[in-house]
Protein backbone atom coordinates (compact mmCIF):
# COMPACT_ATOMS: atom_id res chain seq x y z
CA UNK A 1 0.00 0.00 0.00
CA UNK A 2 3.09 2.26 0.63
CA UNK A 3 6.13 2.61 -0.88
CA UNK A 4 7.61 2.97 2.89
CA UNK A 5 7.89 0.59 5.67
CA UNK A 6 4.88 2.58 7.86
CA UNK A 7 5.85 0.21 10.95
CA UNK A 8 6.74 2.52 14.44
CA UNK A 9 5.63 5.52 11.96
CA UNK A 10 3.56 7.98 13.69
CA UNK A 11 0.33 8.81 12.81
CA UNK A 12 -2.29 11.82 14.23
CA UNK A 13 -5.67 11.35 13.07
CA UNK A 14 -8.87 13.14 13.73
CA UNK A 15 -12.53 12.43 13.98
CA UNK A 16 -11.03 8.44 14.37
CA UNK A 17 -14.44 7.44 16.40
CA UNK A 18 -16.76 6.46 13.92
CA UNK A 19 -16.67 6.76 9.90
CA UNK A 20 -13.97 7.10 7.41
CA UNK A 21 -11.52 8.38 10.58
CA UNK A 22 -12.32 4.76 12.53
CA UNK A 23 -10.92 3.05 9.29
CA UNK A 24 -8.42 5.03 8.55
CA UNK A 25 -7.03 4.33 11.92
CA UNK A 26 -7.73 0.42 11.29
CA UNK A 27 -5.61 0.48 8.92
CA UNK A 28 -2.74 2.69 10.26
CA UNK A 29 -3.01 0.03 13.15
CA UNK A 30 -2.67 -3.01 10.57
CA UNK A 31 0.21 -1.26 9.41
CA UNK A 32 1.77 -0.96 12.92
CA UNK A 33 2.02 2.35 12.77
CA UNK A 34 1.72 4.58 16.46
CA UNK A 35 -1.83 6.26 16.43
CA UNK A 36 -3.39 9.86 18.13
CA UNK A 37 -6.34 9.42 17.70
CA UNK A 38 -8.51 12.61 18.48
CA UNK A 39 -12.50 13.24 18.51
CA UNK A 40 -15.20 14.63 20.63
CA UNK A 41 -17.06 11.57 21.15
CA UNK A 42 -14.88 10.71 24.31
CA UNK A 43 -16.58 7.12 24.92
CA UNK A 44 -16.80 5.97 21.12
CA UNK A 45 -13.16 6.89 21.02
CA UNK A 46 -12.08 5.01 24.38
CA UNK A 47 -14.10 2.14 22.64
CA UNK A 48 -11.69 2.43 19.43
CA UNK A 49 -8.23 2.48 21.22
CA UNK A 50 -9.56 -0.81 22.98
CA UNK A 51 -10.13 -2.61 19.87
CA UNK A 52 -7.14 -1.01 17.97
CA UNK A 53 -4.96 -2.06 21.57
CA UNK A 54 -6.53 -5.70 21.25
CA UNK A 55 -4.78 -5.78 18.04
CA UNK A 56 -1.90 -5.06 19.42
CA UNK A 57 -1.42 -1.30 18.53
CA UNK A 58 0.03 1.26 20.13
CA UNK A 59 -2.51 4.01 20.37
CA UNK A 60 -3.53 7.33 21.99
CA UNK A 61 -6.78 8.59 22.36
CA UNK A 62 -7.28 12.19 22.91
CA UNK A 63 -10.77 13.29 23.95
CA UNK A 64 -10.92 17.09 22.30
CA UNK A 65 -13.74 19.77 21.50
CA UNK A 66 -11.81 20.60 17.84
CA UNK A 67 -13.92 23.50 17.56
CA UNK A 68 -12.20 25.08 21.18
CA UNK A 69 -8.87 26.53 19.80
CA UNK A 70 -7.21 26.24 23.56
CA UNK A 71 -8.33 22.33 23.84
CA UNK A 72 -6.90 21.56 20.21
CA UNK A 73 -3.86 23.36 20.81
CA UNK A 74 -3.57 21.63 24.22
CA UNK A 75 -4.27 18.03 22.34
CA UNK A 76 -1.92 18.29 19.46
CA UNK A 77 1.02 19.31 22.45
CA UNK A 78 -0.14 15.76 24.06
CA UNK A 79 0.43 14.26 21.22
CA UNK A 80 3.76 15.71 20.26
CA UNK A 81 4.68 14.97 24.10
CA UNK A 82 3.71 11.51 23.87
CA UNK A 83 4.90 10.46 20.48
CA UNK A 84 7.03 13.47 18.80
CA UNK A 85 6.59 14.98 15.39
CA UNK A 86 4.24 12.76 13.59
CA UNK A 87 4.78 11.15 9.91
CA UNK A 88 1.48 12.06 8.71
CA UNK A 89 -1.34 14.21 10.25
CA UNK A 90 -4.63 13.36 8.57
CA UNK A 91 -7.37 16.02 9.66
CA UNK A 92 -10.57 14.02 8.95
CA UNK A 93 -12.96 15.33 11.74
CA UNK A 94 -15.35 17.47 10.12
CA UNK A 95 -19.12 18.45 11.23
CA UNK A 96 -21.98 19.09 8.72
CA UNK A 97 -25.39 20.68 9.85
CA UNK A 98 -27.68 21.35 6.97
CA UNK A 99 -28.97 25.19 7.80
CA UNK A 100 -29.55 28.05 5.24
CA UNK A 101 -28.34 31.16 5.95
CA UNK A 102 -31.84 32.20 7.68
CA UNK A 103 -31.60 29.15 10.33
CA UNK A 104 -27.75 29.58 11.24
CA UNK A 105 -26.58 32.04 13.60
CA UNK A 106 -23.09 33.35 14.07
CA UNK A 107 -21.96 30.81 17.02
CA UNK A 108 -23.24 27.63 14.84
CA UNK A 109 -21.22 28.73 11.93
CA UNK A 110 -18.28 29.46 13.71
CA UNK A 111 -18.44 26.12 15.14
CA UNK A 112 -17.94 24.13 11.78
CA UNK A 113 -15.34 26.23 10.26
CA UNK A 114 -13.98 26.19 13.51
CA UNK A 115 -13.52 21.94 13.21
CA UNK A 116 -12.62 22.20 9.51
CA UNK A 117 -10.63 25.39 9.37
CA UNK A 118 -9.37 26.26 12.38
CA UNK A 119 -7.82 23.59 13.55
CA UNK A 120 -6.20 22.60 10.35
CA UNK A 121 -4.61 25.36 10.84
CA UNK A 122 -3.93 24.58 14.71
CA UNK A 123 -2.58 21.17 13.83
CA UNK A 124 -0.52 22.19 10.79
CA UNK A 125 0.90 24.75 12.86
CA UNK A 126 1.82 22.69 15.58
CA UNK A 127 3.63 20.19 13.55
CA UNK A 128 5.25 22.16 11.09
CA UNK A 129 8.90 23.18 12.86
CA UNK A 130 9.25 19.51 13.62
CA UNK A 131 8.29 18.30 9.89
CA UNK A 132 10.49 21.28 8.25
CA UNK A 133 13.57 20.08 10.83
CA UNK A 134 12.95 16.70 10.07
CA UNK A 135 12.41 17.19 5.81
CA UNK A 136 9.87 14.26 6.10
CA UNK A 137 6.32 14.59 6.47
CA UNK A 138 3.09 14.15 4.99
CA UNK A 139 0.26 16.48 5.79
CA UNK A 140 -3.68 15.54 4.40
CA UNK A 141 -6.78 17.28 4.89
CA UNK A 142 -10.39 15.60 3.78
CA UNK A 143 -11.97 17.51 1.50
CA UNK A 144 -15.23 17.16 -0.64
CA UNK A 145 -17.07 18.37 -3.44
CA UNK A 146 -17.87 21.23 -1.09
CA UNK A 147 -14.53 22.47 -1.11
CA UNK A 148 -15.19 23.47 -4.67
CA UNK A 149 -18.69 23.94 -5.37
CA UNK A 150 -21.23 25.53 -3.13
CA UNK A 151 -24.49 23.75 -2.17
CA UNK A 152 -27.82 24.73 -0.44
CA UNK A 153 -27.68 24.97 3.34
CA UNK A 154 -24.00 24.82 3.86
CA UNK A 155 -23.31 27.80 4.79
CA UNK A 156 -20.36 26.65 7.11
CA UNK A 157 -18.96 23.64 5.66
CA UNK A 158 -18.68 25.04 2.21
CA UNK A 159 -16.39 27.71 3.24
CA UNK A 160 -14.72 25.62 5.66
CA UNK A 161 -13.72 23.36 3.39
CA UNK A 162 -12.96 25.84 0.85
CA UNK A 163 -10.86 27.20 3.55
CA UNK A 164 -8.95 24.20 3.82
CA UNK A 165 -8.24 23.66 0.64
CA UNK A 166 -6.82 27.52 0.60
CA UNK A 167 -4.48 26.73 3.52
CA UNK A 168 -3.17 23.28 1.59
CA UNK A 169 -2.12 24.89 -1.84
CA UNK A 170 -0.27 27.53 0.68
CA UNK A 171 1.09 25.22 2.51
CA UNK A 172 2.39 22.82 0.19
CA UNK A 173 4.42 25.71 -1.72
CA UNK A 174 5.77 26.54 2.09
CA UNK A 175 6.44 22.81 2.42
CA UNK A 176 8.28 21.86 -0.69
CA UNK A 177 11.51 23.27 0.18
CA UNK A 178 11.29 20.81 3.11
CA UNK A 179 9.99 18.62 1.52
CA UNK A 180 6.61 17.81 3.39
CA UNK A 181 3.88 16.68 1.47
CA UNK A 182 0.65 18.44 1.79
CA UNK A 183 -3.11 17.38 -0.35
CA UNK A 184 -6.15 17.51 0.53
CA UNK A 185 -8.58 14.65 -0.53
CA UNK A 186 -11.73 13.86 -0.99
CA UNK A 187 -13.55 10.08 -0.55
CA UNK A 188 -14.18 9.88 -4.72
CA UNK A 189 -17.20 7.58 -4.16
CA UNK A 190 -20.30 7.47 -1.67
CA UNK A 191 -19.36 6.27 1.64
CA UNK A 192 -21.60 4.15 4.63
CA UNK A 193 -20.29 6.74 7.91
CA UNK A 194 -22.98 8.50 10.25
CA UNK A 195 -22.35 11.56 8.78
CA UNK A 196 -23.84 9.99 5.34
CA UNK A 197 -26.58 8.66 7.28
CA UNK A 198 -27.85 11.59 8.09
CA UNK A 199 -27.34 13.35 4.83
CA UNK A 200 -27.72 10.99 1.92
CA UNK A 201 -30.64 10.50 -0.19
CA UNK A 202 -31.64 6.77 -0.70
CA UNK A 203 -30.34 6.66 -4.35
CA UNK A 204 -26.61 7.29 -2.67
CA UNK A 205 -27.33 5.16 0.45
CA UNK A 206 -27.69 2.32 -2.22
CA UNK A 207 -24.65 2.37 -3.41
CA UNK A 208 -22.67 3.47 -0.83
CA UNK A 209 -19.29 1.65 0.06
CA UNK A 210 -17.74 0.52 3.51
CA UNK A 211 -15.01 3.43 3.99
CA UNK A 212 -12.18 1.01 4.14
CA UNK A 213 -12.46 0.41 0.65
CA UNK A 214 -10.46 4.25 0.97
CA UNK A 215 -7.56 3.18 3.43
CA UNK A 216 -5.40 1.94 0.72
CA UNK A 217 -5.21 5.81 -0.62
CA UNK A 218 -4.66 7.09 3.40
CA UNK A 219 -1.80 4.38 3.76
CA UNK A 220 0.14 5.87 0.67
CA UNK A 221 -0.23 9.40 1.96
CA UNK A 222 1.17 8.12 5.30
CA UNK A 223 4.45 7.78 3.37
CA UNK A 224 4.81 10.28 0.72
CA UNK A 225 6.61 13.07 0.31
CA UNK A 226 6.85 16.53 -1.66
CA UNK A 227 8.56 14.36 -4.19
CA UNK A 228 6.22 12.00 -4.73
CA UNK A 229 2.64 14.86 -4.32
CA UNK A 230 2.25 18.11 -3.16
CA UNK A 231 -0.61 20.68 -3.42
CA UNK A 232 -3.13 17.91 -5.01
CA UNK A 233 -6.80 17.41 -4.23
CA UNK A 234 -7.14 13.85 -4.69
CA UNK A 235 -9.76 11.27 -5.08
CA UNK A 236 -9.38 8.45 -2.38
CA UNK A 237 -11.71 5.85 -4.22
CA UNK A 238 -9.21 6.34 -7.14
CA UNK A 239 -6.25 6.32 -5.32
CA UNK A 240 -6.95 3.16 -3.78
CA UNK A 241 -7.70 1.47 -7.18
CA UNK A 242 -4.20 2.82 -8.44
CA UNK A 243 -3.00 1.44 -5.23
CA UNK A 244 -4.51 -2.14 -5.86
CA UNK A 245 -7.65 -1.92 -3.70
CA UNK A 246 -8.55 -3.56 0.21
CA UNK A 247 -7.34 -6.50 -0.54
N1 LIG B 1 -19.52 11.10 4.28
C1 LIG B 1 -19.32 11.63 3.10
O1 LIG B 1 -20.02 11.32 2.13
C2 LIG B 1 -18.26 12.65 2.89
C3 LIG B 1 -18.18 13.29 1.64
C4 LIG B 1 -17.16 14.22 1.44
C5 LIG B 1 -16.28 14.50 2.46
N2 LIG B 1 -16.39 13.88 3.65
C6 LIG B 1 -15.44 14.23 4.71
O2 LIG B 1 -14.83 13.05 5.21
C7 LIG B 1 -14.53 13.24 6.60
C8 LIG B 1 -15.08 12.09 7.41
O3 LIG B 1 -16.48 12.05 7.21
P1 LIG B 1 -17.43 10.95 7.85
O4 LIG B 1 -18.50 10.71 6.85
O5 LIG B 1 -16.63 9.83 8.39
O6 LIG B 1 -18.06 11.81 9.04
P2 LIG B 1 -18.63 11.35 10.48
O7 LIG B 1 -19.54 12.46 10.92
O8 LIG B 1 -19.21 10.01 10.38
O9 LIG B 1 -17.31 11.34 11.37
C9 LIG B 1 -16.68 12.58 11.70
C10 LIG B 1 -15.93 12.42 13.00
O10 LIG B 1 -15.50 13.75 13.40
C11 LIG B 1 -15.77 13.87 14.78
N3 LIG B 1 -16.01 15.27 15.17
C12 LIG B 1 -17.09 16.02 14.85
N4 LIG B 1 -17.03 17.18 15.51
C13 LIG B 1 -15.89 17.17 16.23
C14 LIG B 1 -15.29 18.08 17.14
N5 LIG B 1 -15.88 19.24 17.47
N6 LIG B 1 -14.11 17.75 17.70
C15 LIG B 1 -13.53 16.55 17.42
N7 LIG B 1 -14.07 15.64 16.62
C16 LIG B 1 -15.24 15.95 16.02
C17 LIG B 1 -17.04 13.06 15.01
O11 LIG B 1 -17.25 12.73 16.38
C18 LIG B 1 -16.79 11.85 14.13
O12 LIG B 1 -16.11 10.83 14.82
C19 LIG B 1 -15.09 14.61 6.97
O13 LIG B 1 -14.06 15.58 6.89
C20 LIG B 1 -16.11 14.88 5.90
O14 LIG B 1 -16.31 16.26 5.71
C21 LIG B 1 -17.36 12.95 3.90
Amino acid sequence: MSAVDLRGKVAFVTGAAQGLGYAIVRAYAQAGMHIAMMDVRAEALTRVADELRALGADVLPIPVDLSDAAATQAAVERAIEFYGTPRVLVHNAALLVERSMFEIDLSAWRKEINIILQAAFILSKAVWQGMTDARDGSIVYLSSGSGIKGFVKEVAYCPGKHGQEGLMKVLAMEGAPYNIAVNSITPGAPINTPMSASNYNDELKQRWIDPAELTPAFLHLAGVTAQDVTGERLDAWALSQQMGGNP
